[in-house]
């Protein structure tokens, strides 16, 4: 059991943990702190030889990150006695016949600390409720979050609580629920570490706990492997197939203010007969919602099943083995032909609903909620204006960062222009095949002139009739602002 910090011990602590430079920053220097440092694993050896030297940061590696045990004396020798207390009376040190042993896994992510369950623990008999820590779901879906300020935040599977602490400044009220009742007192204490006092927790299924709220924004990381078991809460839930992400979708619409939105992580499933679109596109129906889906990677159910259970084969080959066949028959038997994940945003809006689904990568590397806002309300834009009458009234801007490059092909000894593309690079990178008449026309759009004043420039300088000119440019337009090379 931890004890929550004070006020100034959680200041104490963090002074500490940043002077010792046990941070975000320094995490991403380092290869292999970021991900599971499992025993097991190739980068074990790497990870003791890089912390051999007897280092504050070294110490708090091996202790909190590794589960290491270490000499008391040898600890005291560096570590302040004020630092100690403060770690062995909240409990996240326990100290017996001279050894230290941490009792959790301590992390950090952007400029906060959180406490999950150890490392061993998620092997252990006791697995079934651990407690993860940030893990690279939690920080995709950290970097699409949208960061506007609200009233009401729901971090829906919080675990603990990494989320709800990250999105404390952007709500005035924050709450984090969880079907695993440990999850409530590592959010508890994480909220204290980190000294936010907005956040209230709740114990019990999907949205049982908050029945009759609504909400501006809700985060969830549910539970969506999709697996034939349901042992591990942290990442198994007891649905079939993908159904508790349309679970989560199709109730989450109901506690969804008037323009909230939420945002997920998800996996789901293409079955024999009906396209992956098809299926989650049927998710939305009735939700009174839009929705901007990216699907980010694929698998077929062999791969699929091999790279959840690859790290059982080198612990317990047999069992690893009867997993994937029991695996492969669960999918078979369900006629899976894929399963795919990725990001999952939609919002609440009254009107006549659109739905985009789009292929990119999820290595997203700085926040994107702008980009997402944008996203929706260009969509809505374009979606609710059909007619080019209110487009010509709005004042186009190229995205920043969008680069134009040129391609040769070698043709007869000779390099000759083979294309044009446009790209943007970034949180949500993109390209488009053009051509340099339109790249010209991009150059005029710095967003102080309207759509309609452009075509009359346009029109001047080209020898074509105006009304050719301004359905040309509104086609393109539209096309480039749905594919974000333009804001409106
Ligand atoms: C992948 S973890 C995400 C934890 C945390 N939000 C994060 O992003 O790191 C999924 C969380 O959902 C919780 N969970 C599983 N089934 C649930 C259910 N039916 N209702 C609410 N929470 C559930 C698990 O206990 C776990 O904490």
């Amino acid at each position: 059991m931890l004890t929550l910090l004070s006020p100034a011990d959680a200041h104490s602590l963090r002074e500490f943990l940043q002077a010792a430079c046990y941070t975000d920053l320094e995490f991403r220097k380092r290869p292999g702190l970021r991900e599971l440092p499992a025993r097991h694993s190739g980068n074990w050896p790497y990870l003791m030889d890089y912390t051999r030297e007897p280092t504050v940061l070294n110490f708090l590696l091996r202790l909190f990150l590794f589960g290491i045990p270490l000499d008391y004396k040898l600890v005291s020798e560096i570590v302040p006695p004020g630092i100690l207390t403060i770690l062995l009376n909240s409990g996240l040190l326990n100290l017996e016949a001279n050894q230290l042993q941490a009792s959790v896994m301590l992390t950090p992510l952007d400029n906060y600390w959180f406490v999950a369950d150890p490392l061993d623990r998620i092997k252990s008999a006791e697995a079934k409720d651990f407690v993860l820590w940030a893990n690279p779901t939690t920080r995709i879906l950290n970097q699409v979050s949208i960061r506007r300020h609200v009233k009401s935040i729901l971090d829906l599977g919080a675990g603990c609580g990494v989320l709800s602490v990250l999105a404390a400044t952007n709500g005035d009220r924050i709450v984090a629920t969880d079907l695993n009742p440990r999850a409530e007192s590592f959010t508890l204490f994480n909220a204290s570490l980190n000294s936010i006092t907005n956040i209230e927790t709740y114990t019990g299924d999907t949205f049982e706990p908050i029945k009759d709220q609504c909400f501006d924004l809700i985060l969830a990381n549910p539970p969506f492997f999709v697996t034939p078991s349901s042992n591990q809460m942290y990442c198994e839930n007891s649905m079939d197939l993908d159904q508790y992400c349309r679970r989560v979708v199709r109730e989450g619409a109901t506690h969804l203010n008037d323009g909230g939105y939420l945002q997920m992580t998800f996996e789901w499933v293409q079955v024999q007969g009906q396209s992956w679109q098809d299926r989650v596109a049927e998710w939305l129906d009735g939700t009174g919602c839009d929705a901007w889906i990216m699907r980010g990677y694929t698998r077929d159910p062999a791969s699929y099943a091999y790279e959840r259970i690859k790290e059982e084969f080198s612990i317990n080959p047999e069992r690893a083995t009867q997993m994937f066949t029991d695996w492969l028959e669960h999918y078979r038997r369900s006629n899976v032909e894929q399963i795919c994940g990725g990001l999952f945003s939609m919002r609440k809006r009254t009107g006549d609903n659109w739905l985009r689904i789009e292929e990119l990568p999820l290595d997203i590397s700085e926040p994107i909620g702008e980009s997402v806002l944008s996203l929706f309300s260009t969509q809505t834009f374009l979606s609710t204006n059909p007619a080019d009458e209110e487009l010509l009234k709005m004042k186009p801007r190229l995205a920043s960062g969008t680069k134009l490059q040129q391609s040769f092909a070698l043709t007869d000894h000779t390099w000759l222009p083979d294309g044009l593309n446009l790209t943007l690079s970034g949180g949500l990178p993109g390209t488009i095949s053009i051509e340099f008449p339109v790249a010209e026309f991009l150059a005029s759009c710095s967003g102080d002139s309207t759509l309609h004043e452009l075509i009359v420039a346009v029109t001047a300088k080209v020898n074509a009739p105006v009304d050719q000119v301004r359905q040309q440019c509104c086609s393109v337009v539209r096309k480039l602002a749905e594919r974000r090379f333009l804001a409106l």
